[in-house]
């Protein structure tokens, strides 16, 4: 079965974010809602949307727009008919009614519901048309949520619905779980009773929001946003509704009753329209003090608002086996949260699924979890684990496991691919390193170098890690969400407090010696980027010798932000890419100058489409939707490249005062219209300088090494300056950048 044509029925949030990633993934789709008016919104929202739906915006066209009563009949050439309007079982039963009668025979039927039961979505339909239609549960926002479960019913053409799974996984990107006819299937079963727990128990221990957010977040391996962020985000409304309809679904005996009892608070917050950042804020809100914009937090007993104060645990990094041994109520409230998150996932196999695998690989794609519970059970050890808990009654694979108290219960990682993943080989690689801020493997005679850090910041060990492993044929790639935020600012900062601007430095001039080690080295060098590589991340990726970019990326030098300059390549790097276009050979002052707006704006990309422009990425640089995809793509680069030989090293001939002046001109024009203030001319200026290659002239050819040197004496004399340590204080404080 081909996919070429699709038709998706609704435009509301999910429909539209549907039919945004049909269109990314360059198949026709037509939107058709009550309305041509609300489709036409919707198709607008989409061209909108930030972060952006689309890959290409250019692209938008592809998508045509319809209302179900004239333009019904676009049904009839659709190979996948996908329904996605309001939870309203009636109305879902009318449209099938309606497509069934319309759809060309064999076309593949199914719902985005996140609750109603395939049985009675199906309830109406022959045994024919049961063979073609099944539950596709997309999360939102569909481009960058990985986690797609396909729900199945007895009645199911099986070959359809493997075909279906690996459209969606080769074209859509999507990590796709096959799952069973249950309540709230895999991800949002578990997912939704851990945000649950971790709630209950914060009431019940009578911990503060900030601090149940700062346990249940990165040390247990989950995102920042913890429970309480989580819940502003997704909406606390919403998540009342997500409740009610578990409570109903679910046999009285369920643990999830227990967690799912209405709270009063929460209650009493929908009521009163705080239901979260959509809402007047939820259980965090902004509020105005003296005209300063000021973040709030909920007392839980009181549910009085007060300033919220950020509480720090210690640890940044998953570190579970730690937590749940401190002696203070943060251990026994980690303990407690995982330990229940652990008994109910596991009481529900087989129920709702044979595979616990794949209840964990459910919260990694669709909570951005690095472990799900099985995974942490196995870290935590199976003995140590059944030394703590108390009891697991009704519950045959703990009762299992404590009998055989095998410490390698769990075997391979992601089985619901077929595709060499990075999840799936780091088991069975040697691990040849591992530090403070990387690890890195061997396998199959290449090497993997998979940063560690909070957001893969980058460090001085993190450049040992990759200059070490240049030995072999080199890919570097992650399982984290983010290639590389970029240096690691506080590990910066830290030695600027102290003055020791000689260890900066030292950092610098590293970082500097590693990249041209990538990029020179005898073996080739692959970055597979997905997420974010900003900054020194986009610095490791443009001198390696190839890229496999995933599309959701965000890449650009952002380093001006923060009254920096970029420093390990990233200023040579571009100044090369744009020295070889046609304009820069008549022009000398063509690529300092393209750079200069590119780098001194710190223009980022949100995909390879919009990163080419910007030559950020390169045409021949690989651009691949499924993320499971990077590590065979580059490998199989590595596997071509037998005879690989390193690039020749570049010259530059740049006109120097000339452009510089030019620079000049435009930074003066920016600060008399107060676009920039004292340091934005100021770190302009160092940029300008290293741009138009410092004290030259055209006829002088310039070396890499002469540039990485410009590059190093500039963000030296920057990081030196008070105003651009305040700049870089306050953007670890705040996430956003100081205009000064
Ligand atoms: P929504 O309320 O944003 O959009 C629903 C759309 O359906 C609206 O544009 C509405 O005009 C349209 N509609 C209503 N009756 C229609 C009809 N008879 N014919 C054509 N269009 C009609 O809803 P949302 O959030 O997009 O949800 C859609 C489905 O996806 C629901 O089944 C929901 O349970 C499910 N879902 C929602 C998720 C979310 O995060 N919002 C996540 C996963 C699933």
């Amino acid at each position: 079965m081909e996919i070429k044509n699709v038709v998706v029925i609704g435009s509301g949030t999910m429909g539209s974010g549907i039919a945004a990633q049909i269109c990314n993934a360059n198949i026709p789709v037509t939107l058709l809602d009550l309305t041509s008016e609300i489709s036409q919104k919707a198709k607008e929202r989409i061209f909108k949307s930030r972060p952006p739906l689309l890959i290409d915006k250019s692209k938008i066209d592809n998508i045509k727009i319809g209302n179900i009563n004239d333009n019904f009949d676009v049904v009839r050439k659709a190979d996948w008919i996908v329904e996605a309007v309001v939870e309203r079982i009636d109305i879902k039963h009318n449209i099938y009614e309606k497509i069934f009668k319309n759809r060309k025979d064999g076309a593949i039927v199914s719902s985005n519901t996140s609750s109603i039961p395939i049985k009675i979505l199906s309830q109406n339909l022959t045994i024919e048309e049961k063979k073609d239609f099944c539950i596709t549960h997309f999360f939102n926002p569909v481009r960058y949520m990985d986690l797609l479960e396909i729900v199945k019913s007895e009645n199911n053409d099986l070959d359809k619905i493997n075909s279906l799974k690996s459209f969606c996984e080769k074209d859509l990107g999507k990590g796709t779980l096959i799952c069973n006819d249950t309540p709230g299937f895999l991800g949002n079963r578990v997912g939704v009773y851990a945000m649950q727990v971790a709630m209950t128990e914060a009431f019940k221990m009578q911990l503060s929001i900030e601090e149940a957010d700062a346990i249940f977040g990165r040390p247990m391996g989950i995102p920042k946003t913890g429970v309480f962020g989580l819940y502003d985000l997704i909406g606390i409304d919403l998540m009342a509704d997500v409740l009610k309809s578990f409570v109903k679904e679910l046999p009285e005996n369920d643990e999830f009753q227990k967690v799912a009892k209405e709270i009063p608070l929460v209650k009493k917050l929908i009521e009163t329209g705080y239901t979260g950042r959509k809402g007047k804020g939820g259980f965090y809100r902004m509020n105005k003090n003296n005209n300063k914009k000021i973040l709030e937090s909920i007392n839980l007993e009181t549910g009085e608002y007060s300033l919220s104060k950020k509480f720090n645990i210690g640890s940044e990094k998953m570190d579970i086996v730690n937590l749940i041994n401190r002696k203070d109520k943060y251990g026994k409230y980690a303990w407690s949260v995982i330990s229940k998150i652990i008994k109910y996932a596991s009481s529900l196999v087989p129920g709702i699924t044979d595979k616990f695998n794949d209840i964990d690989e459910a919260m990694r794609l669709g909570f951005n979890w690095t472990k799900g519970p099985f995974e942490i059970l196995k870290e935590i050890g199976v003995n140590n684990f059944f030394q703590k808990i108390e009891n697991f009654e009704n519950n045959n694979f703990l009762e299992n496991l404590s009998k055989t108290k095998d410490e390698n219960f769990y075997g391979e990682r992601q089985l619901y691919t077929q595709l060499e993943t990075l999840g799936k080989i780091k088991p069975k690689a040697i691990k040849l390193d591992k530090n403070n801020s990387a690890e890195t493997y061997r396998f199959d005679g290449f090497n993997i170098v998979e940063f560690t850090t909070k957001a893969n910041a980058l460090d001085y060990e993190s450049m040992d890690s990759l200059k070490n492993a240049t030995d072999k044929p080199l890919i570097i790639i992650n399982e984290a969400m983010q290639f590389s935020a970029g240096v690691n600012l506080s590990y910066t900062m830290n030695f600027a407090e102290k003055r020791d601007f000689k260890a900066i430095e030292k950092f610098v001039k590293y970082f500097q010696e590693t990249c041209k080690h990538l990029k020179y080295s005898r073996y080739p060098v692959v970055s597979a980027p997905s997420g974010l590589a900003l900054g020194g991340g986009f610095e490791v990726l443009c001198q390696s010798n190839f890229v496999v970019s995933h599309t959701n990326i965000v890449v650009g030098l952002v380093e001006t932000l923060v009254g920096l300059i970029p420093a390990g390549g990233g200023c040579k790097e571009m100044l090369l890419r744009w020295s070889k276009t046609d304009e820069a050979k008549n022009d000398p002052d063509y690529a300092p100058l393209k750079v200069f707006d590119i780098i001194g704006y710190a223009k980022t990309a949100t995909s390879p489409k919009e990163a080419e422009p910007l030559k950020y990425l390169k045409p021949e640089d690989k651009k691949i939707m499924s993320r499971n995809s990077l590590l065979p793509v580059s490998k199989k680069i590595i596997e071509d490249e037998k005879n690989f030989k390193p690039p020749e090293e570049c010259k530059f001939n740049f006109s120097g005062k000339v452009v510089y002046e030019k620079m000049i001109k435009m930074l003066e024009k920016l600060y008399n219209d107060k676009i920039i203030l004292d340091h934005g001319m100021a770190v302009g200026k160092e940029l300008a300088y290293v741009l138009s290659g410092g004290d030259t002239t055209v006829d002088k050819t310039l070396s890499e090494d002469q540039l990485y040197q410009l590059e190093l004496d500039a963000f030296m004399k920057l990081i030196q300056t008070k105003k651009t340590q305040d700049r870089i204080t306050h953007t670890l404080a705040t996430g956003k950048p100081l205009v000064n």
